[in-house]
């Protein structure tokens, strides 16, 4: 079928006209039918993310967005014929674009959200969904009236390591859950702080349209600093509660189908690296959820010896979900999962190590687009993890603990 005629809208009237609604209605693609893709926000992620979608078949990368200039090189390296623009508007208005891939700063996640959907397209969007908890109501209503494909760019939903505990969680081999721990490590040479990134030459005033990043934060000359360690600042970012435990978070909520948490507690402070950064680099998160579960996480950027993991501690065994160290394992590296019976209560469980194959994440969403399925990290789980993620954030600003009720409109200061 011929590009322009295959596309064709799913809601029409009896009569065959097509209804107005406040989103374009989904457009049909045939299970061959190659995908068009544009990526709003080329940087590390964005690129790696390129390179993902062009691995899987039938997919056609035609069009960026960055507000940095030189951007548009880098990628053309990988895709020499693609569209470039310093406004992601102007990517939107493409009509021969199917699918955008998001992966902006994170102050900058809700309009990209709200733009690619009112533009008709699918998304693919990088974690955590948005910068607020208010934003993540908006953007999950946006979703349910809009009828687009989302995968959240939570990867650790595709994987085997999720398959497995999943399945055994829901056979009962790990019995009534009260408590989850988890933690992240990373460590950095002295005197370099974790993520900060040196400002590219040509990163000027002239080779960046600012006005799009600050994205209506206040009005200020331009700063390549901010603009490259958008990460370090409240303003853009929410520190490394969004940049990694969302992820922890969200595998957690989403094996033991847990609810959005009912109070949050953080404390810690930026005892790494003094290096003008305004979020903090060593965290304890305490999560209470309703149905009488604590999650904890803790978080140092000073020492990676135990790397990254969650323990699930049952009544009647344990699974442990991790990525191993080369440190900590003495040479083995990469993700498990495994489970331990107690002998307490199963004393004729035996001990199991997760075998499922993991899926491609990318490829999952792609498949999505075509058969208009939901995706393995739907925007339910965007959302809950944000909203989890901004409750911590906000206790440890107000050094309390907070109820959801509390902050459940709460626009953060910065
Ligand atoms: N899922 C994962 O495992 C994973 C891993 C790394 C990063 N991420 C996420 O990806 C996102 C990007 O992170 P990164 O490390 O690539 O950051 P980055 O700074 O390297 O890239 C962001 C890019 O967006 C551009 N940009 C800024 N404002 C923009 C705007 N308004 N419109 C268009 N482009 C804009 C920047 O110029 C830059 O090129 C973040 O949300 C981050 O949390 C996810």
């Amino acid at each position: 079928m011929a590009n322009n005629t295959r596309r064709e809208f799913l809601k029409q009237t009896t009569a065959g006209t097509a209804i107005l609604f406040a989103y374009p209605p989904a457009t049909v693609l045939g299970a061959n039918d190659r995908v068009r893709v544009g990526i709003i926000g080329a940087g590390n992620r964005g690129q790696d993310l390129v390179e993902e979608v062009l691995a899987v078949a039938n997919v056609e990368v035609v069009a960026m967005a960055d507000v940095y200039r030189g951007r548009f090189a880098e990628v053309q390296k990988k895709v020499p014929n693609i569209a470039t623009f310093d406004d992601h508007r102007r990517l939107l208005d493409m009509k021969d674009v199917d699918g955008v891939i998001a992966a902006s700063p994170l102050h900058t996640h809700t309009r990209h959200f709200l733009d690619t959907l009112s533009a008709g397209k699918d998304l693919y969007a990088e974690k955590t969904m948005t910068w607020s908890i208010p934003e993540a109501e908006q953007c999950l209503n946006a979703a349910r009236k809009s009828n687009r494909v989302i995968q959240i760019g939570l990867q650790w939903e595709s994987s085997g390591a999720f398959a497995d505990a999943k399945h055994w969680m829901k056979n009962g081999l790990a019995g009534k859950v009260t408590q989850v721990e988890s933690w992240m490590s990373r460590n950095t040479p002295h005197g370099k702080g974790q993520w900060v990134r040196p400002v590219p030459l040509d990163c000027n005033p002239q080779n960046v349209n600012w006005n799009a990043f600050l994205n209506g934060r206040a009005n200020r000359p331009f700063d390549g600093y901010r603009l490259i360690n958008w990460r370090l600042f409240w303003e853009f970012s929410g520190g490394n509660v969004t940049e990694n435990m969302v992820h922890q978070v969200a595998w957690i909520m989403s094996v033991l189908d847990l609810p959005l948490p009912s109070a949050a507690y953080m404390s810690g402070g930026i005892f790494s690296e003094q290096d003008g950064r305004e979020v903090p680099d060593t965290i304890v998160v305490t999560l209470d959820f309703p149905n009488n579960l604590v999650w904890t996480w803790q978080s140092t950027f000073s020492n990676r010896h135990y790397n990254l993991g969650e323990r699930i501690l049952g009544s009647d065994g344990t699974i442990e979900h991790g990525w191993a160290g080369s440190e900590m394992t003495g040479g083995e590296e990469g993700e498990y999962v495994r489970y331990y019976p107690e002998n307490v209560n199963r004393p004729s469980g035996t001990a199991l190590t997760g075998q499922t194959k993991d899926q491609n994440h990318m490829a999952n969403w792609i498949e999505c687009v075509r058969s208009r399925k939901t995706p393995n990290a739907p925007v339910e789980l965007g959302y809950k993890s944000a909203v989890a993620s901004h409750m911590a954030n906000l206790s440890y600003r107000r050094k309390q603990r907070v109820t959801l009720e509390e902050v459940k409109a709460v626009v953060p200061e910065y």
